[in-house]
């Protein structure tokens, strides 16, 4: 196919995949060539440390057509084939919110807010890189094969994710997004000199269990914030990430079902050996399988976290975004108010004469508190489906998502020390509990015991149940990743 149409048809011919008619785009087309080498020798210095060789089963978009638009094939990563992919432009859409709601949208950017744009292009583009940096180390500690795959899968759309945003910086910010999409680049996960823009995303991914925990909490951030940006009146951006979504909603797949696995193997080992105390910890332990207090440890820091992204709950970069158009709510089109807010409350929950407790705020200043509260929601799903599994198998273990002012860096909560039920307590207090909340070294150093590498087709470490259905409808044993 040599023709790139605005309806999903996708040019695969040259070197970089689109559906944006990047033949015709002479000056975007030699910029992306020039930053495609910087971008391949970063994947090879950051990228799965190991596998470069190896031919992994991935899935390559071919289409933006939600109904079939993936193709599955043997692939080595460095050649995976990175594309530029929008989804269709919608006839006659309007701004959906904010100061200028109802007007056509934006296919330029409007001059008056470039700068604002620019920026909430970069601190999205600057989380996809990290992951993947985040992430290296993996691939040689992978619990089967499958997900060795999955987690390559995740990284190479991450980087696919990078050059969707280094697009939209290319092709509307002339010089200055030239030097962003260099910037994208250069900054290091945990660099102390030159990390990435947001907390998170300089923490390390150490183990297995931290990865699906990052898939779970930590992409879903990445869902709200693509949510929030897809209603955007500048119109590529909105396109772009409603691309993106499709991709965001497997990462959270392999999160959720990973985790999902984990207890489920913790859960027929206890049973297996007759143990029912969950906090038997030292005896589920010497089955090989991860004790449940721990997994929740890990919940508790990852979700954490993850809160920090959000930002203060109180913010004008925030309000000035949705009052200009360009960062929208969590499913703005499915709100059912006037979309300007601008004399509209919101309950924010704050800390307030040492107590935390809700006040009523300007809508507007309230957004990053009101996208945090819909992640909470959206959350605490999947941890309804991990109880389940514990549920069936009569263990008395709930899995319950910490209060959101336990452990955090930013926001109102950054002044206290809060246990995971929200009481605030002394520094004495919070360094006697800590390990009661937070994995601590032994919790790690037992999850590192585990880790050791499974790549025989269809096996799996002990620690983990198999999925229920492979990938692409293949037999449980096919080999998703031929390392060579
Ligand atoms: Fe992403
Ligand atoms: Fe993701």
């Amino acid at each position: 196919m040599n023709v790139a149409t605005s309806i999903g048809k996708v040019d695969y011919d040259g070197l970089i995949p689109n559906n944006v008619g990047l033949g015709q785009d002479v000056r975007v087309k030699r910029a992306l060539e020039k930053w495609h080498p910087g971008y391949i020798n970063w994947w090879k210095d950051m990228g799965p440390e190991g596998f470069q060789e190896a031919l992994v089963y991935l899935r390559t978009a071919v289409s933006v057509d939600p109904k079939g638009w993936a193709k599955f094939d043997y692939v080595r990563m460095p050649e995976y084939k990175w594309g530029i992919l929008l989804a269709p432009q919608a006839e006659g859409r309007k701004i959906p919110f904010g100061a200028h709601a109802g007007e056509p949208v934006w296919q330029e950017v409007p001059g008056e807010y470039r700068a604002m744009l620019r920026r909430l292009m970069v601190i999205q583009g600057d989380t996809e890189p990290a992951s993947v940096e985040q992430q290296r180390y993996l691939g040689k500690t992978a619990p089967s094969l499958y997900d060795m795959r999955n987690l390559f899968q995740v990284n190479v759309e991450e980087g696919r994710h990078l050059w969707a945003m280094v697009y939209l910086l290319q092709k509307y910010f002339g010089t200055d997004g030239r030097e962003e999409a260099e910037a994208l680049l250069e900054r290091r996960s945990g660099d102390p000199d030159t990390p990435r823009m947001l907390g998170a995303f300089n923490e390390k991914t150490p183990d297995w269990l931290s990865f699906f925990m990052f898939t779970y909490f930590t992409d879903r951030d990445g869902k709200m914030q693509l949510e929030a940006l897809a209603q955007s009146g500048f119109d590529p951006l909105s396109r772009t990430c409603r691309f993106m979504l499709t991709e965001e909603a497997h990462h959270m797949f392999v999160g959720e079902t990973g985790v999902t696995r984990v207890i489920q193997r913790t859960c027929e080992a206890m049973k297996e050996a007759g143990i029912g105390d969950p906090f038997d910890i030292e005896r589920v332990r010497k089955l090989g399988v991860i004790d449940l207090p721990t997994i929740q440890k890990k919940a508790n820091l990852h979700f954490s976290l993850t809160l920090d992204l959000f930002g203060n709950e109180i913010s004008t970069n925030a309000a000035n975004a949705f009052h200009a158009g360009l960062k929208g709510r969590y499913r703005e089109h499915r709100l059912d108010d006037d979309h300007r807010l601008e004399s509209s409350t919101y309950p924010v929950l704050r800390l307030l004469d040492g107590k935390i407790q809700n006040e009523d705020s300007p809508a507007l200043s309230a957004l990053n508190m009101r996208l945090r509260d819909d992640y909470v929601t959206d959350a605490n799903v999947g941890i309804g489906r991990w109880n389940k599994v514990i549920e069936s198998f009569g263990i008395p273990f709930e899995i319950k998502l910490p209060h959101v002012a336990f452990h955090r860096h930013i926001g109102e909560f950054s002044k206290i020390k809060a246990d995971v039920d929200g009481k605030a307590l002394s520094d004495s207090e919070w360094e006697a509990k800590r390990s009661d909340f937070l994995p601590g070294d032994d919790d790690r150093a037992f999850i590192e015991s585990l880790m050791q590498p499974q790549n025989e087709p269809g096996k799996f470490a002990s620690w983990i149940a198999p999925p229920k259905l492979g990938i692409d409808n293949k037999p449980g044993d096919y080999e998703y990743v031929k390392i060579v």
